[in-house]
């Protein structure tokens, strides 16, 4: 059920299964109009040591606020923020496609973004071509023509925080689906 699962900040162990999350991910999703370069830097990047450093870095976390989308003890959904108003990372096992957990997590994390930055009016993020629709249907609008950095491409996309927090009430149950779940 969707109603059982957690948003909550990660915990420093959840680092490996953070990662194991994003590399499951890669073949299928983040690998779309990028070169061999740029996915052999996606996997680099997603290996457990540079993600724990992330999230954890002792004086300074580069990914800061993050949230995890949990059920049970398994992690199913990941979000950080960099550089204090952009989305950085989000991730949601494939099984859970579709199911509001990508915005759950997306409005954790702006929500987290004001308090500590009240004066911030916009979010941005950088969206992979296969996350486009996702983030247009969340409120997202595309602000600058694509980049393209060692074989990686991004469209960036930014939000206006009032548009997200008033724009409508969390998603109440899950959709009717086939899975029984
Ligand atoms: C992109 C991603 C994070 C979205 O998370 P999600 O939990 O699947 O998205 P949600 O269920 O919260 O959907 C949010 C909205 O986007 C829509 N949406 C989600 N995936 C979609 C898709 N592939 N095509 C079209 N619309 C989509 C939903 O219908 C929903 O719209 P609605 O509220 O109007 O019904 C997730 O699909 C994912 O992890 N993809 C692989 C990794 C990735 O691409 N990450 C982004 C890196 S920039």
């Amino acid at each position: 059920m969707i109603d059982n699962i957690v948003i909550r900040p990660p915990l420093p162990a959840d680092h490996l299964e953070i990662a194991a999350l994003i590399q499951n991910l890669i073949p299928r999703y983040l690998s779309r109009e990028v070169t061999p370069e740029g996915v052999a830097i996606l996997r680099a990047q997603a290996q457990p040591g540079p993600v724990g450093a992330r999230l954890n870095g002792i004086a300074d976390p580069t990914w800061s606020p993050a949230l995890v989308a949990a059920t049970g003890s398994r992690v199913i959904g990941f979000g950080a923020v960099r550089g204090g108003t952009h989305i950085t990372q989000l991730h949601v096992a494939e099984d859970w496609h579709g199911r509001g957990v990508g915005a759950r997590l997306v409005r954790g994390l702006i929500e987290a973004v004001q308090q500590r930055h009240p004066a911030a009016e916009t979010v941005t993020l950088g969206a992979v071509p296969g996350a486009l629709t996702a983030y247009l249907r969340m409120g997202f609008v595309p602000v600058r023509p694509r980049w393209r950095w060692r074989g990686i491409v991004g469209q960036p996309m930014q939000i206006r925080v009032s548009n997200l927090i008033h724009r409508k009430a969390p998603r109440p149950a899950i959709r009717q689906k086939s899975r029984g779940r």
